[in-house]
């Protein structure tokens, strides 16, 4: 009976949280733990997000608040798998900031990236390549360039070989939509 006991705690222990931590291995915890049935039901408010999605910014964007930004985006981005983004963006992270203020590093600050002419982010120094491209960066053109940086715009100083997965460049750059800034054309 202590096997049900747990089962049932370990549920709706789940149930709260499932959102954002992974049910599976949640599950595997409390089975390995064991201690989930002890606890019964006042361990209820396990923390709410997982550590990796909290940045700190004063400004951030709430889960909700992301996902209303996700399904606002147009097709194919709208359907993008936010988690795979942030876990690809794991590419970027030594080289670019995407909080807002965030510092530039060896590339620029990436916050309100969307919309932005390329190579203009004020006190940031560009290769030419990027400075003159003259265009304002899109999903499309933003699709191209983490394709392959060097064939796109050659002579850039960005050394990223590329994403080749074209769905990963989706959840990449629906990810990094909804966490700069980027606000879709009103309605
Ligand atoms: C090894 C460092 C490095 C990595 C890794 C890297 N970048 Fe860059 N990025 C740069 C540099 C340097 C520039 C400036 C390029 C230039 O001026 O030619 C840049 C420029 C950019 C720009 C143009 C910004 C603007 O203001 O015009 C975007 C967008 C960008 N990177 C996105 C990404 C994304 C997304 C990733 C991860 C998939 C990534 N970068 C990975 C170094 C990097």
């Amino acid at each position: 009976m202590r096997r049900a006991v747990a089962d049932g705690a370990a549920k709706r222990l789940s149930g709260i949280i499932m959102r954002t931590l992974n049910l599976a291995a949640l599950a595997a915890l409390c089975v390995v733990v064991s201690a989930c049935s002890k606890d019964g039901g006042s361990s209820g408010e396990a923390p709410a997000s997982a550590p990796a999605d909290a940045p700190a910014a004063a400004a951030a964007p709430t889960d909700a608040e992301k996902a209303a930004a996700l399904a606002a985006l147009p097709a194919p981005y709208n359907t993008g798998d936010l988690s795979n983004g942030q876990s690809k963006f794991a590419f970027c992270r030594s080289c670019h900031t995407a909080t807002e203020g965030g510092p530039d590093l060896t590339g620029p600050n990436l916050y309100g990236v969307f919309g932005r002419k390329a190579g203009s982010k004020a006190g940031y120094a560009y290769s030419d390549a990027v400075k003159n491209a003259g265009f304002t960066w899109d999903a499309e053109h933003l699709d191209k360039w983490l394709s392959s940086p060097r064939e796109f715009l050659p002579g850039t100083k960005m050394t990223f070989a590329g994403l080749h997965d074209p769905k990963d460049r989706v959840d990449l750059i629906a990810y990094l939509k909804v966490e700069t800034g980027y606000k879709p054309p009103a309605k």
